[in-house]
């Protein structure tokens, strides 16, 4: 890394803490997440994440996967969460919404998924990646659960340089205050970079996918698989 990189701080896994639960769902927080939401929900509708079951990779309160069942009347999710607070928010946000039937919100582990190789048409992953210590662990289990043929869209945050850091902070932050400012400052000095996503996808079953950047906040990947082979 050169001088002007800033070096990457992890940070916690599971958000279970009760208040960062409520800093996460408050209501300023969720409006402006909620609008970055709606391009990846987007992204996902684009790909064909339409049907068939699409499952969520640290899925928090079930943001995303509520909103891409109000979209696709054909699809249905599983969301998966280390937090046992984030899954009871995320069951009692789709009971609420009338749509338990086609969700279901699980405790597990990205890393150690609790299903079958090849159960998932689709596979979305949301503001998970800057969690992990061991991201190649999860982009294979990732691969594991997909079926021939599906989609993977992961997508994060991005860590800028060392110098952009506080104006990255203050501006892109700007919708934030509190303990979900302090957050949102921790996730993004946890965040990959481009090339550090790219060296990480290549040491994984994913070394095929494509990386991309969305604004100056945020990256991801996309992998779509072969009928005829598995990841
Ligand atoms: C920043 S939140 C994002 C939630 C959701 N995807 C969204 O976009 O609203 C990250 C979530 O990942 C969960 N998490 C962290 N490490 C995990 C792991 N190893 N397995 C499953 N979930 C994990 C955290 O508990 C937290 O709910």
């Amino acid at each position: 890394m050169g001088w002007l990189g800033l070096r990457r701080t992890p940070e916690l896994e599971v958000m279970a803490a009760a208040e960062e639960v409520d800093a996460y769902a408050s209501a300023a927080a969720q409006k402006y997440l909620g609008a970055i939401d709606d391009t990846l929900v987007e992204q996902a509708l684009a790909l064909g994440m339409r049907s068939g079951v699409l499952l969520d990779v640290g899925t928090g309160p079930g943001n995303i996967p509520r909103k891409l069942l109000r979209r696709a009347p054909a699809l249905h999710v599983v969301g998966v969460d280390l937090s046992p607070a984030m899954i009871r928010a995320a069951r009692e946000a789709a009971r609420h919404e009338g749509l338990s039937p086609r969700a279901s919100f699980l405790l597990a582990d990205a890393a150690r998924l609790p299903f079958a190789a090849a159960s998932f048409d689709s596979v979305i992953s949301n503001s998970l990646l800057h969690h992990l210590t061991q991201p190649a662990a999860v982009f294979n289990e990732m691969a594991r659960v997909l079926k021939p043929g599906g989609r993977i869209l992961l997508r994060d945050l991005r860590r800028p340089g060392r110098l952009a850091f506080r104006f990255h902070v203050a501006w892109f932050g700007r919708y934030y205050s509190g303990l979900m400012k302090t957050l949102y400052a921790n996730s993004v000095r946890a965040a990959y970079t481009g090339p550090e996503l790219r060296r990480l996808l290549d040491r994984s079953r994913l070394a095929a996918a494509q990386v991309f950047f969305h604004g100056r906040t945020h990256l991801g990947f996309i992998w779509k698989g072969r009928k005829d082979a598995g990841p």
